[in-house]
């Protein structure tokens, strides 16, 4: 059976004869997995990892700020990139969802290749891939994904030369959260629900603007604040609002109003590909929906999705 401790020592024994007194460069994404694979390179190799934290504009409220804090607490030697209004620049009047997901990848690999391109003497690239990646490269999705796809395009930015470094490509999703454990890493980010690359880009439906961004944002941290502050958080595999692109009229005092619509959306799975909508108490969806309506301007009315996957996705775009 996987005893995380072992594996610790073992990888970080590899790790330094791999890679000796040489530099890596790694993406931080915020989630399990890249947290993981910078912690465990940290401890085998310290200040030769380079660190870099990307941020597209798509993450959660105050996401890039706490996140990027938590890093350094950890003592990660981490740069974090505001590239918000480059990504959003790039995505304004852009309604296809597949074209969003491209012009995101593309302009992360540009950042982060401008990012590496900074640094002198690198030699490696670390990546947080893991198990089901590697089995399911066509399923997987992500900046990782991203970078991947564009080996066939030619031309590659520079930092994909680099010789790549996967600490965690035998380990499953529950044993990376078990090395994680034993790394010392918080719990709460151990824990935390997957969230997709393209981030909130995809909960937008059609185009993104700069104010829809900021509604959903809040929307989002209500709902996520709520879950965590009920015990619900933990009994859900995944929860996001998505900003539709319809008005609907509502009633404001004596006042006609005609604003957003906002959908809830909670699913139980085990990994993704499966999934069925979670039957979060009426009680919760009255309080989170009350608090949307009376806090979040520019919104007057909030559905829950109660739609299985399949045939629904997780995500609506
Ligand atoms: P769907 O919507 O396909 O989502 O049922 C399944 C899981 O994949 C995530 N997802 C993505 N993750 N880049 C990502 O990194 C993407 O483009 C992407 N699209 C969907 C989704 O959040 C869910 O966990």
């Amino acid at each position: 059976s996987f005893t995380p401790n072992a594996f610790v020592d073992d990888c970080v024994k590899e790790l330094q004869e791999k890679v000796g007194n040489d530099k890596v460069v790694l993406g931080l994404s915020g989630g399990v997995d890249s947290t993981v694979a910078a912690v465990l390179l940290n401890k085998a190799i310290g200040k030769n990892l380079y660190c870099i934290f990307v941020n597209n504009g798509l993450l959660r409220k105050n996401e890039f700020e706490n996140v990027l804090h938590q890093y350094k607490d950890m003592g990660l030697n981490v740069k974090g990139v505001d590239a918000s209004e480059r990504f959003l620049a790039e995505l304004t009047d852009v309604e296809d969802p597949e074209t969003k997901r491209k012009i995101i990848g593309r302009v992360f690999v540009e950042v982060f290749d401008e990012e590496a391109h900074l640094l002198k003497d690198v030699s490696w690239l670390a990546q947080g891939t893991i198990y089901p990646d590697v089995i399911e490269s066509v399923s997987v999705k992500g900046p990782s994904a991203t970078i991947k796809s564009h080996h066939n395009v030619g031309g590659l930015p520079d930092f994909m030369k680099l010789k790549i470094v996967e600490p965690l490509r035998m380990l499953f999703k529950d044993e990376v959260r078990r090395v994680g454990a034993t790394l010392g890493i918080d719990a709460e980010l151990l824990g935390r629900h997957p969230f997709p690359g393209p981030g909130l880009s995809i909960r937008i439906l059609g185009a993104i603007t700069p104010e829809k961004v900021r509604i959903l944002q809040e929307v989002d941290d209500i709902f996520i604040k709520g879950l965590k502050e009920h015990g619900l958080y933990d009994k859900v595999w995944q929860a996001g609002a998505i900003l539709l692109p319809v008005n609907s009229v509502g009633v404001m005092g004596d006042e006609r109003t005609y604003e957003k619509v906002v959908a809830l959306r909670a699913v139980e799975s085990t990994d993704g590909m499966t999934a069925d909508w979670v039957h979060l108490p009426y009680d919760f969806l009255m309080k989170i929906s009350n608090e949307i309506i009376n806090k979040v301007k520019g919104v007057n009315r909030v559905v829950y999705d109660i739609s299985s996957k399949p045939p629904a996705t997780i995500e609506w775009e």
